[in-house]
């Protein structure tokens, strides 16, 4: 799986130990920066990421600002994303299974690392479910 990797300065140093998770599970990622934890705006971060992920040249994308949320809030305006600020693993696996996650967004100064690489992993390894929860997917896509 490629990965599309993002964060502004708030996520930038738990988007780069994130790198090792992905390492570990035999991912590949792009990474679309930051590049340090010089202040930033997330939006430009989410965007590029989420076009990454609709674009197909990413298979999903991760996003680490402070809080996660305004990332996922910049994300969800690209159609085909669905992102979500996800801070536990019983929502990262409900969010695969039921809403086809397609990028997770990270709160660094909310989630402590070693949960966020668990919700990490979850993520990953979570398959969709399909049946009814397709049909509910695609009218948020407007079909
Ligand atoms: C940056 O201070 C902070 O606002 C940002 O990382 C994020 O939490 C926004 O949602």
């Amino acid at each position: 799986m490629h990965i599309a990797l993002g964060a502004d300065h708030a996520g930038f140093h738990l988007k780069d130990s994130l790198k090792r998770t992905l390492d570990e599970l035999g991912a590949t990622y792009q990474d679309f920066g930051t590049a340090s934890a010089e202040s930033v705006d997330y939006p430009d971060f989410a965007q590029a990421v989420a076009h990454g992920v609709a674009s197909g040249q990413c298979d999903r994308g991760i996003l680490v600002c402070g809080t996660g949320i305004g990332m996922a809030i910049a994300a969800n305006k690209v159609p085909g994303i669905r992102a979500a600020a996800i801070v536990d693993t019983d929502t990262a696996t409900l969010s695969r299974e039921h809403n086809d996650l397609n990028v997770l967004t990270l709160g660094a100064r909310v989630t402590p690392e070693i949960r966020a690489r668990e919700i990490v992993k979850v993520f990953l390894a979570t398959p969709f479910a399909g049946g009814r929860h397709a049909t509910r997917v695609a009218k948020i896509e407007g079909a």
